[in-house]
């Protein structure tokens, strides 16, 4: 079977797991990594045996890399995942994906005119559990679709990059949102601030509503003393809840609540899988491009939201 040849640009807390996984599956073959500190691109080269680049314009130049999977701090993405597309690499880029929708755009835009594939590290969408909801949405199984609450939050991370906990981490939930409602909010109303960090928001309170009334909250935090990263969704007839750590359903009715085993997978294997099949088996695309724009659309208009006190409309 053809291997199908990857790097890793950012080889931080991230972009290690990516290097392990890529090392451990059939399907890919990890060419090289680059990261600009020396210190620890030469480390991880070490590990795992391959060739160590502090400069990804020299490492993207190898014609044996054909994907490339971006981990860099979240504002150096962007410019990192477009010199790849440049350089004719299909590219999985972390979230959020771009600083602003404009270079968002402009990743998707080299996409389609090279050719090539690009997608974005939103990994919930990989958990059997949230793919079930989706389905039970769609097929009405919990009924007409009311609400969705997630809950993202945690303890003062060890490390704070460069971007605040929208997104960082609720950005995760506004695409969690589009993907069980296959819709996008007409608008979205959000509350934000600082209780300790100096610089970004690390509290986000948003709440999306959608055309025929149904509505989302996201509460995202830095602040809670436990990690919780839940989502519960209500319908008409029954709810569904799953908690992403354990990855456990539960599907709820006024009389009976069962709980459907799935065995736990390690997301990140299932996303990588997923991306190496889309570029050898040209198996159709989970998350495109353009849903890592819409999510950023989502992010910023809330971050407007809270800034201007009042609702946004987002215009689709
Ligand atoms: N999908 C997820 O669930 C998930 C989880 C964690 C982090 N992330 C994302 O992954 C990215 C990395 O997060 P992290 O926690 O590993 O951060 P980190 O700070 O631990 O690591 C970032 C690494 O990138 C390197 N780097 C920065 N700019 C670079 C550039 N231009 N070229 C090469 N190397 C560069 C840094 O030296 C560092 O080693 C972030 O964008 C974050 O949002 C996604």
């Amino acid at each position: 079977m053809k291997k199908l040849g990857v790097a890793v640009i950012g080889t931080g807390a991230w972009g290690k797991n990516h290097i392990r996984v890529y090392k451990e599956l059939p399907s890919t073959e990890l060419i090289a990594i680059c990261d600009v500190n020396p210190e620890r691109a030469k480390t991880m080269a070490n590990q795992y045996g391959v060739k160590a680049y502090t400069n990804s314009t020299r490492m993207l130049k190898n014609k044996e890399i054909e994907a490339v999977s971006v981990c860099t701090w979240s504002t150096h993405l962007a410019k990192e995942a477009l010199k790849a597309l440049r350089a004719g690499k299909h590219v999985l880029v972390e979230k959020p994906m771009a600083t602003n929708t404009k270079q968002a755009e402009k990743l998707c835009e080299t996409a389609e005119q090279n050719g090539l594939i690009l997608t974005v590290g939103f990994l919930m969408r990989f958990i059997p559990g949230l793919q079930s909801i989706r389905e039970a949405v769609e097929s009405k199984k919990i009924g007409e679709l009311v609400c969705a609450n997630a809950k993202r939050v945690s303890q003062w991370p060890e490390r704070i990059g460069d971007v605040g906990v929208v997104k960082d981490t609720a950005i995760h939930d506004i695409d969690v949102m589009r993907f069980i409602s296959k819709q996008d909010p007409v608008t979205v109303y959000a509350k934000m601030g600082s209780m300790r960090h100096l610089k970004f928001e690390d509290y986000a309170h948003i709440m999306l509503t959608y055309k025929d009334g149904e509505s989302a909250f996201i509460e995202s935090n830095w602040l809670t003393p436990y990690k919780t990263r839940t989502l519960t969704v209500t319908g008409s007839d029954a709810i569904m809840r799953l908690d992403y750590i354990t990855q456990d359903l539960w599907i709820e009715q006024q009389k009976e609540s069962v709980q459907p085993r799935y065995p736990f997978q390690e997301p990140l294997k299932l996303e990588l899988q997923h991306f190496a099949e889309c570029i050898l088996e040209k198996k159709k695309q989970l998350i495109t491009g353009e849903d890592g724009v819409k999510a950023l659309k989502i992010a910023q208009a809330a971050m407007q939201s809270s800034i201007k006190n009042r609702a946004i409309k987002l215009n689709r």
